[in-house]
């Protein structure tokens, strides 16, 4: 069976239940979802997966977590030609500039955003967030 795995940062978890949303579409779909952090694996790794989800709020001004994903992802664009990218979190006072950024630098590096854009939800994930997350997990069992 198909594996998925869906690798997320959250400090204050509005991202982690975009993540489980994601992951709980993939098991509707009849795929497997391995739910993971960025932390748990390398960059290498995630780029051999040729379809994977990613989940990062906005953080610091309109960026990704700076400690842990931004180096992570730096170092992923590198390597992600080909591959199909489902991307997702949750932001507060801003208008998802981080997201376009982020969406902007995987396709300038050659992978395919999964749905077209990235997934955002507005601090906590409402029912409509939580649909359009279940909603990327079927995209992503059926890539
Ligand atoms: C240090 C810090 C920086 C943030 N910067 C932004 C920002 O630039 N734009 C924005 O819309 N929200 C920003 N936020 C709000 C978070 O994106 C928002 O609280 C989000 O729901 C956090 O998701 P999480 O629970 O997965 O950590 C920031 C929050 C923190 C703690």
């Amino acid at each position: 069976m198909n594996k998925v795995k869906v690798v997320f940062w959250s400090g204050s978890g509005n991202t982690q239940a975009m993540a489980d949303a994601v992951a709980s579409g993939i098991r509707s779909a009849g795929a497997e979802a391995e739910v993971t952090t960025f932390d748990s694996l390398s960059p290498s790794d995630a780029a051999n997966e040729s379809v994977i989800a990613f989940g990062c709020p906005a953080m610091g001004a309109e960026v990704l977590e700076e400690g842990t994903v931004e180096p992570f992802i730096a170092d992923y664009e590198t390597k992600c030609s080909g591959k199909k990218v489902a991307l997702f979190g949750s932001y507060g006072w801003g208008d998802g500039q981080w997201m376009r950024d982020w969406q902007d630098r995987l396709t300038a590096a050659g992978a395919s955003i999964i749905g077209g854009e990235g997934v955002i939800a507005n601090n906590a994930p409402d029912d409509d967030a939580i649909s359009q997350c279940e909603d990327l997990g079927r995209q992503l069992a059926q890539a």
